[in-house]
Parts: C-alpha cells; sequence; structure tokens
C-alpha cells in the first residue's frame, strides 16, 4: 500500500477550531434532525432472514397433510364471524333484527344456567365500564369512559328487554356495539343478567332468606 503523505502539523493546528466547530454543528444538527434516510421500495437486504421469509402455506393451496387435501381450514365450531348475525345490513337480517329489538321479554327461558351463562358474560364484556354490580363504576371510567349509567335507572328499569338487546348489539355513546363479539344467545343472556342486577340494585329485606337477614341487620 503506498504511503500517504503526512498531513503538515501547523496546517492541522490552524484547521483543528474550524473543523470542530463545523463537526460539532453538524452533530447538533444530526443529533435534533435525526439521519433520515430516503424511503426505498427494494426489500431490504437480509443476512438473517429469521421469520420474514418461512415456509408457509398459501391460501387455496394443496396440501397432502390434512386429509381434505386443503391448505384452508374451516372456522373452528362456535367462532363468531364478524357481521354474521342481525349486524349484518341484508334486509333479511335487518328485519329479524328489529323483531329482536321490539321483543318485551328475550326469547330464551330464564333459567339457572342461563343466568350463570349472563353472568360469566357479563364479566368479560362488560364489568370493565359499567361495574360488577351495574353501578357504572367500572375501571374504565378511571382511565376517561364517560360515564355509563346505573341500571337501577328507572329509565333502564322499564327497558324492554329487546332494547337492552340492542344497546349491547349496536352499542350507543363510547360503549362499541358488541354483535361481532357476543353470539346472539349470549346477548340474551347478557340481558337475563342485566335484569338481576336492576333486581339487586332494588332489593329489600324482605328479598334476603329469613335465617340471613339478622347478618345484615
Ligand atoms: C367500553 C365501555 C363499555 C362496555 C364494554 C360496555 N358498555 Fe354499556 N355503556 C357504556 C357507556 C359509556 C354507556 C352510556 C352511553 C350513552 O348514553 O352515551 C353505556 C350504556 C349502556 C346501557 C344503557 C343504555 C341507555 O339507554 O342509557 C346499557 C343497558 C348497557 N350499556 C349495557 C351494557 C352491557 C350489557 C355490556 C356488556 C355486554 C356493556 N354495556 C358493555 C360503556 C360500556
Amino acid at each position: 500500500m503506498p504511503k500517504l503523505p503526512r498531513p503538515d502539523p501547523e496546517l492541522l493546528k490552524t484547521l483543528k477550531t474550524p473543523l470542530l466547530v463545523v463537526f460539532g454543528l453538524a452533530l447538533v444538527v444530526f443529533a435534533v434532525l435525526g439521519w433520515r434516510g430516503r424511503e426505498s421500495g427494494k426489500p431490504p437486504v437480509q443476512f438473517w432472514n429469521d421469520m420474514a421469509d418461512q415456509n408457509k402455506w398459501k391460501p387455496q393451496s394443496a396440501t397432502s397433510f390434512y386429509a381434505d387435501g386443503r391448505t384452508a381450514r374451516m372456522p373452528v365450531d362456535g367462532t363468531v364471524p364478524w357481521g354474521q348475525d342481525v349486524q349484518t345490513p341484508d334486509p333479511v337480517h335487518a328485519q329479524v333484527a328489529s323483531e329482536l329489538y321490539a321483543l318485551e321479554q328475550g326469547p330464551l327461558p330464564v333459567d339457572r344456567t342461563l343466568l350463570a351463562r349472563g353472568k360469566a358474560v357479563y364479566a368479560n364484556f362488560c364489568t370493565l365500564c359499567h361495574g360488577a354490580a351495574g353501578d357504572g363504576q367500572g375501571v374504565t371510567t378511571q382511565y376517561g369512559m364517560n360515564n355509563p349509567p346505573a341500571y337501577t335507572l328507572e329509565r333502564l328499569r322499564g327497558a324492554t328487554d329487546g332494547y337492552l338487546f340492542k344497546i349491547i348489539t349496536e352499542g350507543k355513546g363510547q360503549m362499541a356495539p358488541l354483535a361481532g363479539r357476543i353470539p346472539v344467545d349470549d346477548r340474551w343472556a347478557a340481558v337475563a343478567w342485566l335484569r338481576v342486577l336492576m333486581r339487586a340494585g332494588h332489593a329489600s329485606l324482605d328479598d334476603v332468606p329469613e335465617a340471613a337477614r339478622k347478618e345484615l341487620q
């Protein structure tokens, strides 16, 4: 390798301060603006492919792995696809929806099984905003959720099952529609549980079994 000529030490000394200033300024500019490269349309060079390229099945292709020879799988039983039910905007479903909304009482018999289901649905989907007791004090209210109403309100106690079902289905205000996440029967179960909470919020001592009254008094 040819030897590089050594720079003149005197020249370096004179240039030292201006060079430092220029580098310093450049550093400040990069620090503030950051180094923004241009976008590239080309895929990045990969030294290790990691998970970016991996063996996969393309949709609609064949495989010998599954008995039916297809890579595509059916959804697991009980899966609720988005828009499957009353929210689907086709006229038949819209009519079904309005019929359900008009119901005075839910179509399912209210028994222990339904209430247990409703309690579980409520715990999973409603407690966070409405509170376990339905007083509208769920944890999200501490983070800016506009106060959900207490179910004990006269207006809601007087509402039909169909109306409550509609609220769960379509949402209201800051409450998102839950139709896509809660199957129809589970929504009716939740309505039944709302009735329990409403009743509990207006309970009197006479509702408590005689034996347990003393404890409360
Ligand atoms: C993300 C928070 C949130 C979740 C989750 C949520 N709600 Fe609500 N809910 C609200 C808010 C906020 C309101 C008040 C809406 C308004 O009046 O603007 C409300 C209102 C209601 C009302 C009263 C409607 C009326 O006419 O005043 C009912 C009944 C209700 N929710 C039931 C439920 C049920 C049942 C669930 C669970 C299946 C649920 N909500 C899940 C936030 C939520």
